[in-house]
């Protein structure tokens, strides 16, 4: 059975009531909008409150039937379970969720602190964990509703100086698959789980690094809106494993069926094509333990791959945001 009964542009009614955790950046801003202009009432979660509410002018203008800010933290079960009330309250049901809050950190495993490796983890496992136990009561007992979990490529495969993220990305992946098996009892109950390959989000920019190396999205970059079409047209019955990047099933292979050729080829490829060490940054704890506000928007604007390698040898102006805090 389909949950909703097909719209124009995406198949989502006017009336859906959409919950979307990291609402003020990246994938969840463009998700956000994106139902916004198919009419749904949008409800925008993240830390901060004051990009949420430039997002929901946002919404507003592309058409939204209503907006509700309820700034949360995911990490904090207690907040996730007010946000789900205060929801509830407002409309008396929650059709679909996209949970896409997240945060990165870049550093040798031994070298993140531990607060901060904690951070990482608790804000996109532990939070991804909080999000599900408040809202699948709620659609089990509407007999219908829509989860999706924002994974990452990264939850398929490993990278050098991202082990709090790549953990906490296959837990996103087990707890997906956890989900998808608790809850086939009833048919209108969707638990989606999506890997995006790199985007072109603040979210580099906003990382952690301990060293302060600077980061960027590896080719190919897709764009916010781009996978926030992907999600919102499936968001009716969502795919239980949707890859969402032209290189994923690729590094997946490698990963899989060619491990000692992966782990020779992955350190120097991602040195060359996700850091940057012509912008060094001074070491920063960036947004996992508190939010950046001033970082926040749809897209990252980072200088592409070929500009990068070039500009290790040949030195050029400063890009207009790079992933350039
Ligand atoms: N960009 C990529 O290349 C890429 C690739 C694969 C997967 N992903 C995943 O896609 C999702 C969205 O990432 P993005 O690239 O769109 O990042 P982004 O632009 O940095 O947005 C992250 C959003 O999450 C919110 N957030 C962070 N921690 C939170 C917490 N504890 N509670 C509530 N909200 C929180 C942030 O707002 P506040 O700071 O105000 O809370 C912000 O709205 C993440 O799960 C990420 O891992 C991204």
């Amino acid at each position: 059975m389909r949950l909703f009964a097909g719209g124009a542009r995406s198949g989502l009614p006017a009336s859906s009531v959409v919950l979307v955790t990291g609402a003020s950046s990246g994938i969840g801003r463009a998700v956000a909008i994106r139902v916004a202009h198919d009419g749904g009432h949008v409800v925008l979660v993240a830390r901060s409150a004051e990009p949420l509410e430039e997002v929901a002018r946002e919404c507003k203008e592309a058409g939204a039937a209503s907006t509700l800010v309820v700034p949360t933290d995911v990490g904090n079960d207690e907040a996730v379970a007010d946000c789900v009330a205060r929801t509830l309250e407002e409309h008396g049901r929650i059709d679909a969720v996209v949970n896409s809050a997240g945060v990165v950190a870049y550093g040798r495993t031994e070298e993140i602190p531990a607060e901060v490796f904690d951070g990482v983890v608790r804000s996109n496992l532990i939070g991804s964990v909080n999000v599900a136990r408040h809202v699948l009561p709620v659609m089990r007992s509407q007999r219908r509703g829509s989860l999706v979990l924002v994974g990452s490529v990264l939850g398929h495969i490993g990278a050098p100086t991202m082990t709090p993220y790549v953990v906490s990305k296959w837990g996103v992946r087990a707890l997906a698959r956890q989900l998808q098996l608790e809850n086939r009892d009833i048919d209108g109950v969707h638990i989606g789980h999506v890997a995006p390959g790199g985007i072109d989000t603040p979210i580099y920019a906003q990382a952690a690094s301990i060293d302060g190396t600077q980061s960027g999205p590896p080719p190919p970059a897709h764009s916010p809106e781009w996978v926030a079409h992907r999600i919102v047209s499936t968001l009716d019955e969502p795919s239980k494993r949707a890859q969402i990047g032209i290189g994923n099933n690729l590094l997946r292979f490698g990963f899989n069926a060619l491990p000692a050729v992966y782990d020779v080829v992955v350190g120097p490829a991602f040195r060359l094509v996700a850091l940057d060490p012509t912008r060094p940054k001074a070491p920063t704890d960036g947004n996992v333990l508190s939010p950046s506000p001033e970082g926040n928007r749809l897209h990252g604007d980072y200088d592409n791959v070929v500009q990068r390698l070039v500009r290790r040898w040949v030195p050029m102006p400063r890009p207009r945001q790079g992933g350039g805090a």
